[in-house]
């Protein structure tokens, strides 16, 4: 289902308010929010280029909100500054930020209609009534909800109310838009389509976006980088490649996606580099291979480091098998695309594990 059908036949430009495309970086300078002891934001530097889709994830409480919070201007930091190219918006009150915002719950004005929603930050620009009408109406038809304009919220679904709010956020045609969990309400597939839609809609407007998840795979599919917060900093910015094969520390490496500590008490663990001091060594489920334990070695087995355990799990996944290795005081995980002819392996039978050496990483503790 595409919820944007029209979206092509209206070039960007013609949609826009801005004349000129607004230039729109965003900088946190070293950031900082107490609530009483606590700090929810805790020295945050961070440069967000204009254009760039950038996805918050961290767990629930890591400070994600308050980032966002912090920017649009409804709460003000304790310590740093927040620039939007270039200068500092300190003194700037929300309303004058000129940011498109869905909130965590998609906080619709209960009280007023679909239309009168999609009004609301076109009045607050100022712009004429006639006007207003056109474009609410253009953006109806653009989100499919065209015989919707005169419901309130509460006789919407989910997933409607979380097209109004895009809507909304995107009607004045702000160089910023601010996303908190913005598909958090919804189900699987209804989530997946939206987040195609998300990812189209920043292609075609090319908005700087920031949008808060907890969802990794969310934050994996939209982001040109991702932000990993825990405890109120930023434990690691990357792409999300880069952030998925290279993390720095266990956190980043258990939070996006499963990850094989490897204990040095279990076996002797071979890597071409030297292991750096209060790191452990990391292999990723996929990069492991799983055979039989008579199974005739491997023509790049110099490459490889081998172990043999005890298979204690196997769960089917999709097009995925998910194996559960008992290696020494070790759990490995082994996961690997069902292929016919793969052989399987049940609990309690005998298996060699195999990895590259080259596939092992040190993260930080
Ligand atoms: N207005 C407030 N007053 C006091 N403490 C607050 C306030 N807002 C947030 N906090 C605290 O700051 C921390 C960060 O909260 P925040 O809402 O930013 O987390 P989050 O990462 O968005 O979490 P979630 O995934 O659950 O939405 C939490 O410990 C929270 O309890
Ligand atoms: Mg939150």
């Amino acid at each position: 289902m595409n919820l944007y059908p029209n979206l092509s036949q209206f070039s960007s430009k013609e949609f826009a308010l801005n004349e000129d495309p607004v230039a729109a970086q965003i900088e946190f300078r070293r950031v900082t929010k107490m609530y009483g002891p606590i700090a929810a934001v805790k020295d945050v530097s961070l440069t967000v280029r204009q254009g760039e889709f950038v996805t918050i994830l961290g767990p629930s409480g890591s400070g994600k909100t308050t980032a966002l919070m912090l920017l649009a201007g409804f709460a003000a930091p304790s310590s740093g500054d927040i620039l939007i190219s270039g200068r500092s918006v300190a003194a700037v009150p929300s309303y004058r930020r000129d940011q498109g915002i869905v909130f965590q719950s998609y906080a619709l004005f209960p009280h007023l209609t679909v239309r009168r929603n999609l009004e609301f930050p076109l009045e607050m620009r100022g712009m004429r009534a006639a006007d207003r009408v056109k474009r609410v109406d253009q953006m109806l038809e653009r989100v499919h909800l065209a015989e919707f304009g005169d419901r309130m919220p509460a006789q919407l679904s989910g997933g409607q109310q979380q097209r109004v709010a895009l809507a909304r956020a995107l009607i004045a045609d702000p160089p910023i838009l601010l996303l908190d969990e913005p598909l958090g309400a919804l189900d699987r597939n209804l989530r997946e389509q939206m987040q195609g839609e998300i990812k189209r809609l920043h292609r075609e407007f090319g908005k700087t976006t920031i949008c808060v998840t907890h969802d990794q795979e969310e934050a994996l599919t939209l982001s040109d980088r991702i932000v990993v917060m825990r405890a109120g900093q930023i434990e690691q910015t990357d792409t999300p490649e880069a952030l998925y094969d290279r993390p720095v520390t266990r956190f980043v490496a258990n939070f996006l996606g499963e990850a094989n500590i490897l204990e040095v008490h279990d076996f002797q663990i071979e890597t071409g580099a030297a292991q750096p001091s209060g790191t452990v060594a990391m292999v990723r489920p996929e990069r492991v291979c799983i055979a039989g334990s008579g199974a005739p070695k491997r023509a790049d087995a110099e490459q490889r480091q081998s172990v043999t355990g005890k298979v204690e799990d196997m769960i089917y996944a999709g097009p995925l098998r998910r194996y559960q290795v008992r290696v020494g005081g070790s759990m490995l995980i082994v996961r690997e695309h069902v292929a016919s002819g793969r052989q399987t392996f049940k609990a309690g039978e005998e298996v060699c594990l195999d990895w590259l050496r080259s596939d092992v990483r040190f993260v930080e503790r």
